[in-house]
């Protein structure tokens, strides 16, 4: 079965589970496994912050730093299609008291003009913007790379307006690849950034908040309420450590598969988004039926409603494999009834 649904289906190999195997554990939740220690500096070091915080998922890093940088009855400003509004399951509402504002965008792309009308003004009938939140790439925009130059504006209307700024950067090495650009130099205009090691890098488990030391201590004390204060995740830091060190190299072989399948499709009838990076959208009138159809050959994508499919590269996946579906897919559309 190619599994294209998501990049977070990989599996650890051989050689990360060696790593895994042969890391020094101690008790993080007192403070001394040095596994993690080490994973934290690294990424910190990467990123050009101060500090960062291992956490097990993605939704706990981007709810860490809501609950950090907001206050109760404020709103946070994030793009129309941003994972944290559709698929956190509100809990910025309830963890953080917070109303999203949806802010219009091409492709997961925020406007920045469409933004800076967002700004209440200063009433008491209103809730004041205490955060403006990208999303790089934006997975639902089809893993779309943010502009630097979008990224500088969107930053000087948060300055402006005394927002914090924090980043999605769940596969924002898929970004870095794409555009040639460091990952400090992409993220040093944001307050917060959470990573994520368990998408294109391949890691089994578990993200990173990376922020100033000033806002370790109660993002600790944030992650322990929510329950994600871990043990032995020396462990799983292993894995991450495994992951950044070794597969980010491998991102651009998952770049270039996922153009031979968008290449493939835009030779068929079928409507495709020019991919940015390793995801490809596409659409079918009849998606569900035409999603199971391709699993039945092999094939496994995911409908996200009645006319958009979306294919996800990982290193989980060969170029041949990427030929491959590109035949399963043309396969079944001969045999449409
Ligand atoms: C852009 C983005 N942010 C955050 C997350 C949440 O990550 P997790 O599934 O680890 O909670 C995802 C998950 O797919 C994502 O795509």
């Amino acid at each position: 079965m190619i599994d294209l649904r998501s990049d977070t289906v990989t599996q650890p190999t051989p050689d990360m589970l060696k790593a895994m195997c042969a890391a020094p554990l101690g008790d993080d939740v007192l403070g001394d496994d040095p596994s993690v220690h080490a994973l934290e500096e690294m990424i910190a070091d990467i990123m050009g912050t101060e500090t960062a915080l291992f956490v097990p998922s993605g939704t706990m890093s981007n709810q860490i730093a809501i609950w950090l940088q907001t206050a109760k009855g404020t709103a946070i400003a994030i793009e129309q299609n941003a994972h944290i509004y559709h698929y956190e399951a509100s809990a910025p509402a309830l963890l953080s008291g917070v109303r999203m504002k949806p802010i219009l965008g091409d492709r997961g792309v925020m406007n920045s003009k469409e933004l800076q009308k967002a700004f209440p003004p200063d009433d008491p009938h209103f809730s004041p913007i205490t955060m403006v939140c990208l999303e790089d790439t934006a997975n639902k925009g089809g893993g779309t790379v943010y502009p630097m130059d979008t990224i500088k504006k969107i930053h000087s209307i948060a300055r402006a307006h005394n927002t914090a700024f924090h980043l999605d950067g769940a596969r924002l090495f898929n970004a870095v690849v794409a555009s040639g650009i460091s990952a400090k130099e992409r993220t040093k205009f944001f307050d917060t950034i959470s990573i994520c090691f368990s998408k294109g890098l391949g890691a089994p488990v578990g993200s990173a908040l990376c922020m100033p030391k000033s806002m370790k201590r109660d993002a600790i004390r944030i992650r322990k309420m929510l329950g994600g204060g871990m043990r032995q995740s020396g462990l799983l830091a292993a894995a991450a450590q495994y992951a950044v060190k070794y597969n980010i190299q491998k991102i651009e072989q998952d770049h270039h598969n996922t153009r031979i399948f968008a290449l493939g499709l835009s030779e068929t009838e079928i409507h495709v988004q020019a991919p940015q990076t390793n995801m490809v959208y596409f659409s079918h009138p009849n998606a569900h039926t035409f999603a199971e159809r391709l699993k039945e050959r092999g094939l496994w994508v995911l409908a996200l409603n009645s006319d958009t499919i979306r294919a996800v590269f990982h290193l989980g996946i060969t170029e041949r494999e990427a030929h491959e579906a590109v035949h399963i897919v043309k396969d079944s559309l001969k045999d449409q009834p």
